[in-house]
């Protein structure tokens, strides 16, 4: 599915926000992605335990961002309760 920019214009101020939340969830999950990679591929082991540290920081500006879409979105927060 991709994101339509143009009917972004179109949304409230509240649903904004929203997107620029879950958009950025898309990012940190994708870097740690990244950082995981990179951890599997390297030999050196100071490197590894930098690309460790930061991708456990992106594990938790995730979890931030999870947060904010609970508080900030009843539904989604809904589903965490109530999913099969
Ligand atoms: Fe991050």
């Amino acid at each position: 599915m991709t994101y339509n920019l143009n009917d972004a214009d179109k949304m409230d101020n509240e649903n904004k926000n929203l997107v620029r939340a879950r958009q950025s969830l898309i990012e940190e999950l994708d870097a740690i992605n990244v950082y995981e990679e990179r951890i599997q591929a390297s030999d050196d082991e100071a490197l590894k335990h930098v690309l460790i540290h930061n991708r456990d920081e992106e594990k938790e500006h995730a979890a931030m961002l999870v947060e904010y879409l609970r508080q900030n979105d009843a539904e989604f927060n809904r589903r965490f309760d109530e999913h099969d």
